[in-house]
């Protein structure tokens, strides 16, 4: 059973300070899977909308679905003026149920951004293989490693200050992003879909209000700081970033995609 930890104040935060997807992401789905202004797609896990709604714009509807009311009730907010999303309550586990709303309906694409570990793939990918149409797939999409783990020292710095408060290291994970990708890719292979890879990479600027949102939105309720401890919370972190400011990420963004022949 999925342990949540999107609720509350964090589903706040991550609507606020989560970075969204560059249209290049959204190029990409669009050229991998044909999609047109005929298709409908689905994104699993959606958060507080940042796949979502830019699908929405390049789809005929969009189907926002995350077992978080949280998030949903976020998403739902930021989506003023769009008429083509529909949110929906609903884990991994609900979608073979999508197959017989959908009917004759097939979708153009699936969406899974930073979502799939808490997901039973080896159930869903064939459930998703017989939900989207030929020349349709599955996107899987990393957004980027977390601000904590580059080598830049405003990033080991705010690793450091974090792993204090914690009281306990918080580690970087060489090599098991890889190994997760590779897990990822041959679940989808066996599953029927033929795999493959794009990289979309920048690099972004952010300010101190966006590198505390983050931490916030990364971190479940229960062990976020007190709202009478967050301005100490604060000001000790900026003590240990600013001077290694500006805050300069490079973000990497990993769509591993799987399209059904
Ligand atoms: C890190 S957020 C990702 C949000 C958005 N897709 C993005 O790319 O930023 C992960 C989301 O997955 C949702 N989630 C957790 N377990 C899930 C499950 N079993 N099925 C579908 N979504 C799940 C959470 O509620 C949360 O909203």
């Amino acid at each position: 059973m999925t342990i949540l930890k999107f609720s509350g104040e964090v589903a706040g935060f991550y609507q606020r300070y989560r970075r969204g997807y560059p249209a290049e992401v959204l190029d990409a789905l669009v050229a991998e899977f044909g999609l047109t202004a005929e298709d409908v797609a689905l994104d699993l896990g959606c958060g507080t909308g940042q796949l979502t709604l830019p699908l929405a714009g390049r789809t005929r509807a969009v189907v926002g679905m995350d077992p978080e009311p949280d998030m949903l009730a976020q998403a739902r907010k930021a989506a003023t003026g769009i008429t083509n999303a529909t949110w929906l309550v609903g884990a991994d586990t609900d979608v073979p149920a999508l197959e017989a709303l959908l009917g004759k309906e097939k979708l153009g694409v699936v969406t899974i951004g930073q979502a799939l570990h808490w997901m039973d793939r080896d159930t869903l990918f064939p459930a998703l293989r017989s939900l989207v149409r030929p020349g349709g797939g599955v996107a899987v999409i990393t957004n980027g490693a977390p601000m904590w783990q580059h080598d830049s020292p405003w990033s080991k710095a705010l690793r450091e200050y974090l792993s204090g408060w914690l009281g306990k290291p918080l580690v970087r994970t060489f090599g098991a992003e890889q190994e997760e990708q590779d897990r990822y890719r041959a679940s989808l292979e066996a599953a029927g879909f033929t795999a493959g890879e794009t990289v979309v990479e920048y690099e972004d600027e952010i300010d101190f209000d966006h590198v505390i949102g983050a931490v916030y939105s990364a971190t479940p309720e229960d062990l976020l700081p007190k709202p009478h401890e967050r301005a100490e919370f604060e000001k000790r972190l900026s003590v240990a970033v600013s001077p290694h400011a500006p805050f300069v990420e490079p973000v990497r963004v990993r769509i591993l995609t799987a399209r059904r022949g």
